[in-house]
């Protein structure tokens, strides 16, 4: 482990310049799953989003071999990307491993090579000789940037040198892998005794956000790949640690998976957990793929290569997070943004009931509509989906999940697109507020209400779109 410096050197091929903690960061990118032998394009966006340092979460290359020359190959490929070395010349680059980088697919403890694996990760992250981390068995660090009041820590863990055997469960019907199942055992452990007490030192370290770099996923648990509840007693142990040491500002970042998603829980460390995957920056899906199940699903990215940024305005009394997934040309796909302070022990309420939006007056709000099948009404609604097509008939709905019986549809049919909305496209509706006045009615399991005049329907205003 380093000791805090004022300066952390990164000096080889694959690492970057000497990185100055003393300032604070405001911007920080990280990603995970870069296959080597691939082009790489998504540097170039990432280099665009100017990081102040990038996390490289696990699978950094695909290595997968006991045999050290194949490996070093390998990270000598990973150094040559014309894109990465862009990025070494902006900002530092911190990082752990997963399986593939670390020498074998979903591999832990029983991987014969860890050792002359471990020196040749440091190489390429540029850790000098005579670095504690050289003799240090297992990967994990931690670092605090910037001044008191704008800490951020990062705190790397190791989860592969020290994790016990994963169990494997049954392939049911249907199923395309055979999943992993929750080891219970005793003395199953993630991240290892040496490990743990570390892990406790550094949650009892002043810092106003902790970014906890996690190569699996801390929170998704419906998948049967790999994640912390595959040893569901060390992720309590994880979240017991949070809550008896009152550790504040904890963020996880995660790879792996090959896809991107935002996943939180409520209820687990006193304040909002929040765990953002990010994967591949070359590896994930090219094309589209269902999501998978995750009950703990914000939002997500199923398919299409991506990278994480976390952006911090200081600035702001209270200041704000916000935690965004990007694509391989750096477009915004996910983002949730936060204030500092939720993220504190005791604030535990989050899923915040969503306010009724208030409607002017003469009309009513979707969810009133609901209730007054027969009868004629003004609704005033934002339009979060739309459907169909002009020439048939165009739903414009009032929940992103207009299957949900919650939605209110509006039918337009295509009388309604006379003069005023003859070139009116999805776009001319989508996330603005409309009036619409009309008899509400149900057609199977929907309550909608029929537009076949364009005198039934105004866009009352515009909802700024997010960033
Ligand atoms: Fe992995």
């Amino acid at each position: 482990m380093r000791r805090f410096t004022a300066f952390v050197l990164l000096l080889t091929a694959g690492a970057s310049s000497a990185a100055d903690t003393s300032k604070p960061l405001t911007r920080i990118g990280f990603g995970s799953c870069a296959h080597q032998e691939k082009p790489q394009p998504i540097w170039d966006a990432i280099v665009a989003s100017k990081p102040d340092i990038f996390l490289c979460l696990g699978d950094n290359i695909y290595g997968d071999s006991e045999d050290m020359s194949v490996l070093k190959a390998k990270y000598d490929k990973a150094a040559a990307v014309p894109g990465y070395q862009k990025l070494l010349k902006i900002c530092p680059v911190l990082a752990t491993w997963d399986d593939h980088d670390y020498g074998k697919n979903d591999a832990g403890v029983e991987y014969a090579q860890k050792d002359q694996s471990q020196q040749l990760f440091l190489d390429f992250y540029g850790i000098p000789k005579d670095s504690p981390k050289r003799t240090q068995k297992g990967v994990y660090d931690s670092v605090t940037y910037g001044p008191e009041g704008q800490r951020v820590q990062i705190i790397i863990l190791d989860l592969r040198y020290f994790r016990s055997p994963l169990k494997r469960g049954k392939r049911s019907e249907g199923m395309t892998y055979t999943p992993y199942i929750a080891n219970n055992d005793a003395d199953a452990t993630v991240l290892g005794e040496a490990q743990w007490k570390w892990l406790e030192d550094q949650f009892k370290k002043p810092a106003e956000v902790r970014l906890l770099v996690s190569s699996v996923q801390l929170i998704a648990e419906d998948h049967g790949f790999e994640k912390w509840m595959n040893f569901p007693g060390e992720r309590e142990k994880l979240f017991k640690m949070i809550r008896d040491t009152k550790a504040n500002g904890i963020i996880a970042l995660s790879g792996d998976r090959h896809l991107a998603e935002l996943s939180q829980m409520t209820d687990v460390v006193g304040y909002p957990l929040y765990d953002l995957t990010s994967s591949g920056l070359n590896q994930a899906s090219k094309t589209w793929r269902a999501s998978e199940k995750n009950r703990h699903r914000v939002s997500g990215m199923p398919w299409g290569d991506n990278y994480g940024l976390i952006t911090i305005d200081w600035a702001a009394a209270d200041p704000t997070i916000s935690l965004q997934i990007r694509d391989v040309v750096g477009e915004l796909t996910i983002r949730e943004q936060l204030p500092l302070s939720l993220l504190t022990p005791g604030k535990r309420a989050v899923k915040v009931p969503e306010e009724e939006p208030k409607v002017s007056e003469g009309s009513i709000a979707p969810k009133a509509a609901l209730e007054k099948i027969g009868d004629k009404v003004t609704v005033e609604m934002k339009v979060n989906s739309v459907g169909g097509t002009k020439e048939k008939r165009m739903f414009l709905n009032s929940l992103k999940n207009f299957s949900s019986k919650e939605s209110l549809a509006i039918v337009c049919m295509p009388k309604a697109f006379g003069d005023k909305y003859a070139k009116a496209t999805a776009a001319t509706f989508l996330n603005k507020t409309i009036r619409v006045t009309g008899v509400v009615s149900t057609f199977r399991d929907s309550i909608q209400i029929v537009v076949d005049d364009e005198k039934q329907l105004e866009i009352v205003e515009a909802t700024p779109a997010k960033e």
